[in-house]
């Protein structure tokens, strides 16, 4: 599929509302003839009215909706910064404007289960995989883990049954995610000969997972969060040390791959994880 154009966009604040004491959603309404976005795709957003700051923030995209002549996006979001920070006190009505829609995102596996693995806030863009593959990959699953409340919230009609994770226990599964999946496993709920995980969450876990998935044979992909300057593929901000094939040896960019343009979805094999800041 060839990716659509970014655009530059002014977008009107809809809603922007606590989930959790640590996560937000924010839903904006935008031209109904943006996009269409590729899961895994990401917006830069201009963190205003209170917003000094020169730098858009990137921000996965969640979910698009369309209805009534408009298209609604969604982002998940926690305020961590300035800007997230700036971010959560816009109010409905207000206007900011955002790039995109940005970067490469999850290539879904023919004839393969998918296996949603989402990470805290990390969950959001395997929402926007679920929807759009939901016809054609009718059966999957969606774990979701969290460190406890503070991170979880109910996610809207997913497309796949949830399993949660809690690292405090104090919903679904005792433990990480890494756990969780051994244990289903085991079980023989899940399978490397028919199954694929699409990944997003804090890097030391897509570090993890990408160990563990490859050591048992099932194929995965991984949305990494690096720290972004420009967000298209000029700063060199972003650059993610990759594994080469024969093919690419004495390619410009040397083993980096800007996560911006090339990314933020890789194959988990293809990431050289020593070099990914944690
Ligand atoms: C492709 C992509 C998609 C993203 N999607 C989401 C999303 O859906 N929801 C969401 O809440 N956040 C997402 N992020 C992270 C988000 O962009 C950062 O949290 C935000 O830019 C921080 O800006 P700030 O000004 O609030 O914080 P800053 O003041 O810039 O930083 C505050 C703290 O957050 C850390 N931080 C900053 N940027 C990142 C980053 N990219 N990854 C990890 N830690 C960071 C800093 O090191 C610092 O400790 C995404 C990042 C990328 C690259
Ligand atoms: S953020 Fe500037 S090149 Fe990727």
């Amino acid at each position: 599929m060839s990716l659509p154009h970014p655009r530059i966009v002014s977008a009107e604040i809809l809603r922007n509302d606590p989930l959790t004491k640590e996560i937000r959603e924010i839903v904006f309404r935008l031209p109904s003839d943006w996009g269409p976005a590729e899961p895994g795709q990401f917006v830069q957003v201009e963190c205003r009215p209170a917003d000094p700051f020169v730098l858009r923030r990137p921000f996965s995209i969640a979910r698009t909706r369309e209805g009534s002549g408009e298209l609604r996006l969604h982002l998940v979001f926690a305020p961590v910064g300035d800007g997230t920070r700036a971010l959560a006190a816009c109010r409905p009505g207000e206007h900011t404007s955002l790039v995109g829609p940005l970067g490469r995102g999850f290539r879904p596996i023919p004839g393969r289960r998918p296996i949603l693995v989402g990470g805290g806030r990390g969950v959001a863009p395997l929402l926007s995989l679920g929807d759009q593959i939901r016809k054609t990959h009718p059966e999957g699953l969606l774990l979701f883990g969290v460190r406890g409340p503070d991170q979880l919230h109910e996610l809207e009609d997913p497309a796949y049954p949830i399993e949660i994770a809690t690292q405090d226990g104090s919903v679904g599964f005792h433990g990480h995610l890494l756990g969780l999946l051994d244990a289903l496993l085991e079980e023989g709920r899940i399978r490397p000969d028919s199954d694929a995980i699409y990944s997003c969450g804090p890097n030391p876990m897509l570090h993890a997972l990408s160990d563990w998935a490859i050591a048992r044979g099932f194929p995965a992909q991984v949305s990494l969060e690096t720290l972004f300057g420009c967000g298209f593929g000029i700063c060199a901000g972003c650059a993610v040390p990759v594994k080469q094939s024969e093919d690419e040896v004495g390619d410009e960019f040397g083993h980096y791959r800007f996560a911006c343009v090339d990314g933020p979805v890789f194959d988990a094999e293809r990431v050289d994880w020593e070099g990914v800041r944690e």
